[in-house]
């Protein structure tokens, strides 16, 4: 840990208003294939360089103190990409959780989940659950992994327990509200995002946490994910700490 914090100050933490940190901050990670074929390497290479990333990234939003961090590890869509690059994300993910269990519980960082873990191969979910329980009684940050997720998914979930619960009376649909409706999502508890970032430079959501993203500050950058460090990192918080956030507001001051 006091290597991290060293390093930190060297990379310009003192540019960092202290006082104005996200809470939340939500990544799309995007890039790992381009980043591996720019070098004439196979796709897999990339998403190896890609959990080297995560781990910085991991270690950097903790330093800051910044207290949960939600990243986009694998889509519903992701299914989709040819056998052999799934087994090889899911293995390398079984392989990271495990490698890190030891570092989130000695930084105090609890892992959980959102998505259909179900669907995830059975060593791999393994070692998630195994994780997950080991490191829940941290409560410094929450990393959260969006897994075999979607945000409509999870907006259908959350009606679904809602009118199971009107179904059997316990709620009235005249007193669902925003706040009524977001107890329903994975993680209650969850704060909305403050700073969404995507890498790669693609300008799309690609169904990331719908709900949640409704007022959060977008930061679209060109670095691949592999590429993208705790230099970058601090830029994009840097960014979102010179824009005005109204919520819907005018901006004028009183
Ligand atoms: C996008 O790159 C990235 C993914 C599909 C998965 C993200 C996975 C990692 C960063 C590595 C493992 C994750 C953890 C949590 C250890 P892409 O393949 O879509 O890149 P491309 O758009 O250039 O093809």
């Amino acid at each position: 840990k006091g290597d991290h914090g060293i390093l930190t100050a060297m990379v310009g933490m003192d540019e960092l208003d202290r006082s104005n940190l996200p809470r939340h901050v939500a990544i799309i990670m995007d890039g790992n294939g381009r980043w591996a074929k720019r070098r004439g390497l196979k796709r897999v290479l990339g998403h190896h360089k890609g959990a080297d990333a995560v781990h910085e990234i991991v270690t950097a939003t903790r330093d800051l103190g910044i207290p949960w961090l939600t990243l986009y590890a694998f889509s519903e869509e992701n299914w989709q990409r040819p056998q052999q690059e799934i087994q090889a994300l899911m293995g390398l993910l079984g392989r990271f959780l495990k490698k890190e269990r030891q570092e989130m519980l000695d930084n105090g960082i609890r892992l959980s989940a959102i998505g259909r873990i179900d669907k995830l191969p059975e060593t791999t979910r393994r070692e998630l659950l195994e994780t997950m329980s080991a490191t829940s009684v941290n409560h410094d940050m929450v990393l959260t992994l969006a897994l075999s997720y979607g945000g409509r998914q999870e907006i259908v979930d959350a009606a679904r327990a809602l009118a199971l619960q009107v179904q059997s009376g316990s709620l009235r649909p005249e007193d669902f509200t925003e706040e009524v409706f977001s107890r329903f999502l994975y993680i209650p508890a969850m704060p909305d995002p403050d700073l969404l970032i995507r890498t790669s430079g693609e300008y799309r959501i690609s169904n990331f946490l719908l709900w949640q993203i409704a007022y959060s500050e977008l930061y679209i950058t060109p670095i691949l994910w592999p590429d993208f460090d705790r230099r970058e990192y601090h830029r994009a918080i840097r960014e979102y700490q010179q824009r005005e956030r109204r919520f819907g507001n005018t901006g004028a001051a009183g």
